[in-house]
């Protein structure tokens, strides 16, 4: 009998295994800026959306934008998965409240939240307007607290509770060259306000984590490079970015949807109130040569 045993089997036995992890079938995930304003590469929201559906989660999305949400669904739907969308703004109550409200009455649960929207305005203290201040403020940090304040009580009254998952930057943990102060600010307090909440939720079953990108690749980035590329010379303001990072290279969308997939998933169930950093090594290195 043993001579005839398949020799590859242990093998297959290990794959099958390994395509048995980080499944997230029949989860609901509320993620919000799922959208991307080209078909060209991936946003980091549209790649977490994606990969998630992709290991069976059921999306439900709200974006800025719909046309943009719209890019992202059908690139979802195309490869099987199953996304809705509504649009929204994360910086209005009334409208994160329709939203929540949306995915309830679509699913009746909520088991996923990823708080995916941010953005940078640049400026010191001295220079910057104190309108700029309040929309960083309400557009980075205020969007976690309005998502959290209704998809809390929603998730401690399932019998599984849930995960929570928010979108900073490693401009919170460090100054990263360039001057934008209520970026930094208010990403630092998403991480904080992550932890805090974690502990009083962790006998709730209801974990909250922080994933801190660095420099990322994305639709964006490009968009930068065309606005702020001295002389115009883009390729070299992409190489200058890949060249702050220790490994040689900046991360795509893809390695930040990965590190949200983990923590979305029962694979991290004990894990609570951390902050899982993709950097490439950036923040563990003082950036001199
Ligand atoms: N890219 C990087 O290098 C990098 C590095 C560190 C951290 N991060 C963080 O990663 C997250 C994603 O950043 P990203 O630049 O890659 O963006 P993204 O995920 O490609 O797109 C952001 C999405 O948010 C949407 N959005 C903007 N304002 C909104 C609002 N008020 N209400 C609802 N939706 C809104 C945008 O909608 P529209 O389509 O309508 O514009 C867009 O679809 C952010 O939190 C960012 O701070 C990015």
């Amino acid at each position: 009998m043993e001579l005839h045993a398949d020799p590859l089997s242990h093998i297959y036995c290990h794959i099958s295994q390994f395509e048995a992890m980080l499944r997230l079938d029949g989860k609901v995930v509320l993620i919000t800026g799922l959208g991307q304003t080209t078909d060209e590469g991936w946003g980091i929201g549209a790649a977490i959306a994606s990969k998630l559906a992709s290991q069976g989660a059921m999306i439900f999305g709200g974006n800025r934008s719909l046309a943009s949400a719209q890019r992202t669904k059908s690139r979802i739907d195309s490869s099987g998965g199953i996304c809705d969308i509504q649009e929204t703004n994360v910086t209005e109550a009334n409208s994160v409240k329709a939203l929540v409200e949306a995915c309830m009455q679509r699913h009746g649960r909520i088991d996923i939240l990823v708080n995916n929207v941010g953005r940078s305005e640049p400026g010191c203290p001295a220079t910057m307007t104190e309108d700029i201040w309040d929309s960083q403020v309400d557009i980075n940090l205020k969007s976690v607290y309005l998502t959290c304040h209704l998809v809390l009580p929603i998730m401690e009254r399932q019998t599984s509770g849930g995960s929570i998952i928010n979108v900073s930057s490693i401009a919170g943990l460090r100054y990263i060259g360039k001057p934008q102060v209520a970026y930094s600010a208010t990403k630092a307090a998403i991480m904080q306000f992550t932890t805090a909440t974690a502990v009083i939720y962790a006998a709730k079953n209801v974990r909250l984590n922080t994933v801190v990108p660095g420099l990322i690749s994305t639709p964006y980035t490009r968009e930068l490079a065309k606005r702020y590329a001295p002389g115009g010379d883009e390729e070299e303001y992409m190489r200058k970015r890949d060249a702050q990072v220790p490994m040689g290279r900046m991360g795509d969308a893809w390695d930040v949807a990965n590190a949200v997939l983990f923590l979305a998933a029962d694979e991290s169930k004990y894990i609570t109130g951390q902050e899982l950093v993709v950097d490439g090594g950036i923040t563990s290195s003082t950036g001199r040569v």
